[in-house]
């Protein structure tokens, strides 16, 4: 078995209304099946953990309550808590001390965002065994590849190096060179460029690598903690940077490799991934109750007994929670940040 490690302490706003400070993206059962998106990350990976005991989960102070009520399951100790938040570089330092002071240091660990979706559940984690495979035979960082669609800016970008050989058919490459978030020439640069693949913020290595790596590439991430842990950690963690893995890490390192990510995932970054989610609903994506006519393209989300009615409307995105109603062109849901700076600041 792996140690899987969840990454659960985002703010995950970009669901708002449904998404609110003490109820990020994670919380949400976005597809409405009632089953939140952590709460699926956590049952998918169970199989490789074998147990809960084996999984990891951070996350920052502010959400200790909400993952306990969605993973009941959990030994507590296997919860391990921010002060708050310092973004995914340190988080990762963090699970990989916990899991080499567990496991020792040759411990495979899998670090998995908690509010993604992932198409194929067998095939995902057939990849993940295999990376757990390249992770103990070499001393690398593994990282899944996804194939890009469009010149995203929201991604981090992988080039393909040399080829390091093909078990059962599935090709390792060397990683040529991650640069994380892109600007949009860039990115349009290396999509037609047919070299490059997103990084799918999935990554699997021996706990001992990764902290070689941090040591070498990230010292002010993982010397305080590692100076700290484990009875100072929450005294460390407020001097820490606020910096993610990819920056301080993956964008520097040359000990990268990439598997393709071929099992469908989405890391469901705004509203309109319900689309893709709830694919083939007809005319619009409808979820909770929805009455009316002429309506297309269109994203329609209530929650309770609350009823959305609608004529002549076209690609709106429509979303009704207690005492919020967010109603927004769906090409203009970027701006959707403007309005959160807006009432985060004077709410
Ligand atoms: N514990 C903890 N503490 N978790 C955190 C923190 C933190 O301070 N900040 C973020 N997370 C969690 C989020 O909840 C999410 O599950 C995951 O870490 C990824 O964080 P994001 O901040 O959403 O990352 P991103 O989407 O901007 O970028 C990453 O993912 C992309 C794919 O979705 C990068 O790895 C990109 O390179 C990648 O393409």
């Amino acid at each position: 078995p792996i140690v899987p490690v969840i990454l659960a302490g985002g703010r995950g706003e970009r669901f708002w209304p449904l998404s609110r400070q003490n109820r990020p993206k994670q919380f949400l059962a976005l597809d409405g099946t009632g089953r939140s998106l952590l709460r699926a990350t956590a049952e998918r990976l169970l199989p490789l953990a074998g147990d809960w005991a084996n999984l990891l989960v951070v996350t920052a102070a502010p959400l200790v309550s909400g993952v306990r009520k969605h993973l009941p399951e959990l030994p507590e100790d296997n919860l391990l808590v921010e002060p708050e938040g310092r973004d995914t570089g340190p988080a990762v330092a963090l699970a990989a001390l916990s899991a080499q002071a567990r496991r020792g240091p040759d411990c495979v660990l899998g670090v998995f965002p908690a509010n993604h979706w992932i198409g194929e559940e067998a095939a995902f984690q057939q990849a993940v065994v295999r990376a757990a495979a390249v992770a103990r035979a070499r001393d690398v960082l593994v990282t899944f590849g996804v194939q890009p669609t469009y010149p995203a800016t929201g991604y981090g970008y992988i080039e393909r190096g040399e080829e390091l050989g093909d078990p059962d058919g599935v090709s390792i490459h060397r990683v040529a060179q991650f640069v994380e978030k892109p600007d949009a020439e860039t990115a349009a640069r290396y999509l037609a460029s047919g070299r490059f693949l997103w990084n799918s913020g999935m990554f699997v290595w021996r706990a001992g690598v990764v902290l070689a790596e941090l040591r070498r590439h990230a010292p002010q991430v993982v010397k305080p903690l590692e100076e700290a842990f484990p009875d100072a950690v929450t005294a460390a963690y407020g001097a820490l940077p606020r910096i993610s893995v990819d920056y301080a890490l993956l964008e520097k390192t040359d000990r990268v490799v990439v598997l393709p990510a071929s099992f469908g995932w989405d890391d469901l970054g705004d509203w309109t991934a319900l689309e893709r989610l709830l694919r083939g609903q007809g005319a619009n994506v409808v979820v909770g109750r929805h009455v009316g006519f002429d309506t297309r393209g269109s994203i329609l989300y209530t929650t309770g007994d609350d009823l959305i009615v609608t004529i002549g409307l076209e690609d709106m995105i429509i979303v009704r929670d207690s005492n919020v109603t967010l109603i927004v062109r769906k090409d203009r849901i970027q701006e959707l940040k403007r309005v959160l700076a807006q009432l985060n600041a004077d709410p």
